[in-house]
């Protein structure tokens, strides 16, 4: 199982053995480290990865989870 967790103000922080990350051709991108993170805030120069620029730009976000909200599958 694989747990993704919405930083405050961070990346997306990945959690799972049994993952994997790929590009839009299916090429999948090697992970050196898991626990790993994906950039959040569009400023990293190692997308789709977090780099820590998150930090040093001042990267706010407003979103959380709010209970009984549904999101809609990726397609
Ligand atoms: S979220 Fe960390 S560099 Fe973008």
């Amino acid at each position: 199982m694989a747990t993704i967790t919405v930083r405050l103000n961070g990346p997306y922080k990945v959690e799972g053995d049994d993952v994997k990350v790929v590009d839009w051709n299916g090429n999948e991108y090697q992970i050196a480290k898991r626990p790993f993170a994906l950039c959040r805030c569009g400023a990293s120069t190692n997308k789709p990865f977090c780099d820590g620029t998150h930090s040093k730009i001042g990267f706010q976000a407003a979103e959380a989870a709010v209970a009984g909200s549904e999101d809609k599958p990726a397609t």
